[in-house]
């Protein structure tokens, strides 16, 4: 607790939370990853500390707009991926694909958190000087989200990864940006705490079942997409994107090849290579290159044993059961 009190590291904003917050994250159940991350379970998930301040004052002020474009994902989905290629449809008519910013801009530059628009009193995000139609992104549960995105007429595109690639990623990441070995006895806690449901934005569950839900509800308001199909087919995937987006290929387009450019500038190997993504940091001193890392399916299997994979199988079984809904796992 004591330590949200302290001056933000990111911000240097030292009353980042309110009296109201302070009193409300008394009582909430709290958890620590092995990583480090302190997790809040606010209505039905877990919120990393360092966000749990901002879900309120999202929730209470963010106003969608119609033409507004709210990119979410379960962390370590391929957020930085979908970024790039919404940013990259977006912008089409407004740059050459060889003139991108993506080319000397990371992704989450590009398609900000929203979280970063409720930071404490001086916010990294400025809303009102983000130009329309804006693509934003969070990682916030749909029961969790604004009423304001709900009931306007912007769109959804929702991403999430089969939850053991999820996992090990999302291991891989925190790891690594808290210094902390990735050994078995840190894979063998932090699984049993995911498999808990115990994870950031968790449970993995209810945060894929609600957007599976509401994108079966509401087909023209969220789209749901799955990182192993896109890797699959993007080609397929992209147009659908492209599509839900309102900015569908044109044939002349498609003949073209553009579809092939956007996917290559957008790529894994691309972006990885490039110069900001290789060398430079986030305003919180992260490297950009932490966002890249394998970039595949199944990598899973390098580190997860056959009794986690079997209680994995298990829980997915009895949580996805007459959903409808399933992962491929290679
Ligand atoms: P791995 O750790 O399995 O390699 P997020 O962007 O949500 O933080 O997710 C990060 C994951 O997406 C990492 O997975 C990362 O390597 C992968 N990734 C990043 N950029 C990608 C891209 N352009 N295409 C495919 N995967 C990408």
């Amino acid at each position: 607790m004591e330590k949200l009190k302290e001056t933000c590291q990111t911000c240097g904003d030292e009353e980042r939370i309110s009296e109201e917050m302070e009193e409300l994250l008394k009582t909430l159940p709290m958890e620590k990853l092995p990583e480090g991350i302190d997790l809040y379970f606010y209505e039905g998930h877990w919120y990393p500390s360092m966000f749990i301040h901002c879900i309120i004052p999202f929730q209470q002020q963010f106003k969608a707009q119609d033409t507004d474009l709210i990119l979410v994902s379960f962390p370590k989905s391929g957020t930085t991926w979908l970024k790039a290629l919404a940013f990259a449809i977006a912008n089409l008519n407004n740059y050459p694909l060889n003139e991108s910013p993506l080319l000397a801009t990371n992704p989450h530059v590009l398609v900000p958190f929203l979280s970063d628009a409720f930071y404490g009193k001086n916010p990294f995000l400025k809303l009102e000087d983000f130009p329309s139609p804006r693509i934003l992104a969070t990682h916030v549960p749909h029961s969790a989200l604004p009423t304001s995105i709900k009931d306007s007429d912007c769109r959804v595109v929702y991403l999430c990864r089969n939850p053991l690639d999820q996992f090990i990623s999302f291991s891989h990441f925190a790891c690594k940006l808290s210094n902390r070995p990735f050994d078995p006895s840190f894979i063998e806690e932090s699984f049993d705490m995911f498999c808990r449901g115990v994870s950031a934005y968790g449970p993995f569950w209810d945060h894929v079942l609600e957007y599976w839900k509401a994108s079966r509800e509401r087909p023209g308001k969220v789209l749901f997409l799955k990182y192993e199909d896109m890797k699959e087919d993007p080609i397929s995937h992209l147009k659908v994107l492209a599509k839900f987006m309102g900015l569908p290929f044109s044939v002349e387009e498609e003949s073209q090849g553009v579809i092939e450019e956007v996917l290559k500038l957008c790529s894994f190997d691309n972006l990885k290579d490039l110069e900001v993504n290789k060398n430079e940091k986030n305003r919180m001193g992260h490297p950009y290159s932490v966002f890249f890392r394998k970039g595949e399916v199944g990598d899973w299997a390098n580190y997860l044993t056959p009794s986690m994979v079997e209680r994995m199988n298990k829980l997915m079984e009895e949580k996805f059961a007459g959903s409808g809904l399933d992962f491929k796992f290679s």
